[in-house]
């Protein structure tokens, strides 16, 4: 009795040890900060406006023109992450009514956190947002 226990003992012991051998050498594989981005969308440029927002509901994200600024933000509210609606003015959660200003800061809440910006790459024609 006393031996399957010192047999399961000595096992466990070994899975933990592998389980950290494991877990260092993904450290140590895998760069830092290397994540895959994921495509959310792509937008041909020529269907960009000058000055404005293009809304992608089913994505999630508003590729907004502001001047000589062009952003992405995600319209996944930061409070608890009902798709907000974009105005002319502003963005706003239809679930508990938090507003954002155009850069996505939060202008009421129950939200304290700003909407995410999301990254753009340049690609010739066409503008691909990534999370
Ligand atoms: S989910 Fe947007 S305010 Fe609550």
């Amino acid at each position: 009795m006393e031996e399957s226990g010192r047999a399961r003992r000595g096992f466990l012991k070994g899975l933990v040890l592998a389980g950290a051998a494991g877990l260092l050498l993904w450290k140590y594989l895998v760069p830092a900060g290397e994540t895959t981005k994921k495509t959310l969308l792509t937008v041909n440029k020529s269907e960009l406006p000058a000055r404005g927002a293009l809304v992608f509901r089913e994505s999630r994200v508003a590729i907004i023109s502001e001047g000589e600024e062009l952003y992405a933000l995600s319209l996944v509210c930061s409070h608890l992450g009902c798709t907000v609606n974009v105005t002319a003015k502003q963005l706003v959660c239809p679930c508990h009514g938090s507003v954002f200003n155009r850069q996505g800061e939060p202008l009421k809440g129950p939200a304290v956190d700003p909407l995410r910006r999301l990254q753009i790459e340049d690609r010739g024609d066409a503008l691909v947002v990534m999370a």
